[in-house]
């Protein structure tokens, strides 16, 4: 057996998605629940999880490694937010004020501020100023128990900033303990230089895609009134998949506009948001093999319609969660907080809850390694400093961490 570096003894419980790969439907809330148990780790992999008696057994003679007490404690999976927009500077707390005296977000994004004015401030920044502020955010999710995720640009519109945004969260992922992937969203939004988003998606397909390609995972185009319509939504995610990116959209936010067909037809991995998404919608999406993430705290934020979360859970669909961290619609980091609001306003249960931000958000970034307690597993682990693993979702704003782990080392 492979050297041990770390044993955490004696927990209360190791609490872990079951099964390998996505989780359909009911299978979401099927949870792998050791009580009492340790958690061996070699490097950075899990080597094995069990009764405490056990793993020690199979530990070999004499070995030398860290132990780390787990008692009254629970481990729990580090949490996957596959969905965030964390490359950006400047500050939206303007507009937050204003929708707080009822100007809404779409006419916020319509009279040319929103999304545009977080252009401006990202554009005029250097690029070791956005990785800072990539950094910066990176540990906000971590302190909410974020091991992995996602980043997308979004934020440039033009060549030069796509890009700069796109190495600025490379470099800000070497920089950091949280392994971030990024997505190239250059169809965010119709920047002030073009009038037709036709013409701005060819520029962005012929001038930035075949650069922006080489630094990114996976693409992602916003399906919306105001930004693009299925031509170029289709145009834009054509051109991504040729490039070998996995596709992501945008999709029923504010209105249901063919973005769900359009995503099944090109075999995306995901289709986010779906605050608007109808029955007829949910009930085809389960049955494809295309992702449904649920933003719960951008609809808290921006106050709009639930989605058919529960619907999408019965029927089949592969459900995940995330933060949509950005500035405008989701200052919100924490996907213990959005845990919350899955059980307490989706009615989620805690057990699909954790599953949704971890194996299934795994899934959704295309990675196979992170997202439960197993053997052979990357070792990003939690340890929660609670009786009962659930306080994840029900403790409101209270994740307490004893310890996170990344990849077999301890952070704190
Ligand atoms: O997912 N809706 C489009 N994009 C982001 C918001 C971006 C912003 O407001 O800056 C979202 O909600
Ligand atoms: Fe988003």
């Amino acid at each position: 057996m492979a050297e041990v570096s770390l044993l955490i003894h004696d927990l209360e419980a190791a609490v872990s998605p079951k099964g390998s790969g996505a989780l359909r439907g009911r299978d979401l809330g099927e949870l792998e629940i050791h009580t009492s148990a340790s958690i061996a780790i070699s490097g950075d992999r899990i080597t094995s999880v069990g009764h405490p008696a056990e793993v020690l057994r199979e530990l070999p003679p004499g070995a030398d490694y860290e132990t780390l007490d787990g008692r009254g404690r629970v481990a729990l999976p580090g949490l996957v937010d596959c969905h965030t927009h964390a490359a950006f500077l400047g500050s939206r707390a303007a507009e937050f004020e204003l929708r707080s005296r009822g100007a809404s977000y779409e006419e916020l994004h319509a009279s040319g501020g929103g999304i545009l004015s977080t252009v401006s401030a990202t554009r005029s920044g250097s690029e070791d100023e956005l990785k800072s502020a990539v950094v910066r955010h990176l540990g906000w999710m971590l302190e909410h128990g974020t091991t992995t995720a996602e980043v997308k640009s979004g934020y440039g519109l033009d060549r030069a900033t796509e890009l700069k945004s796109l190495r600025a969260i490379r470099e800000a992922a070497e920089d950091h303990p949280v392994d971030a992937y990024a997505t190239f969203l250059g169809a965010h939004t119709v920047p002030p230089e073009f009038s037709v988003a036709a013409e701005y998606v060819e520029f962005v397909v012929q001038e930035v895609l075949p650069e922006a390609a080489r630094h990114a995972r996976a693409a992602d185009v916003f399906l919306e009134r105001g930004s693009f319509e299925v031509p170029e939504a289709r145009r834009c995610l054509e051109a991504c998949a040729s490039y070998g990116l996995a596709l992501r959209l945008h999709a029923d936010q504010f209105s249901e506009r063919g973005a769900l067909p359009l995503a099944i037809e090109l075999g995306a991995r995901s289709v986010d948001h779906l605050e608007n998404t109808g029955e007829e919608g949910a009930r085809l999406l389960a049955r494809s093999d295309v992702a449904a993430v649920l933003l719960p705290a951008c609809g808290l934020f921006l106050d709009l319609p639930l989605p058919p979360a529960r619907l999408l859970v019965e029927e089949g669909a592969i459900v995940a969660l995330a933060t949509d961290f950005n500035p405008g619609s989701s200052f919100c980091e924490s996907l213990p907080l959005v845990m919350n609001l899955a059980c307490t306003r989706l009615k989620l249960s805690p057990a699909e809850a954790l599953s949704a931000c971890t194996a299934n958000a795994a899934h959704v970034l295309g990675l196979n390694d992170v997202g439960r307690l197993a053997p052979g597993y990357r070792a990003d682990v939690l340890v929660l400093d609670a009786p009962d693993w659930r306080y994840l979702a029900y403790h409101l704003g209270g994740d307490r961490f004893a310890v996170r782990i990344k990849s077999g080392r301890m952070l704190s």
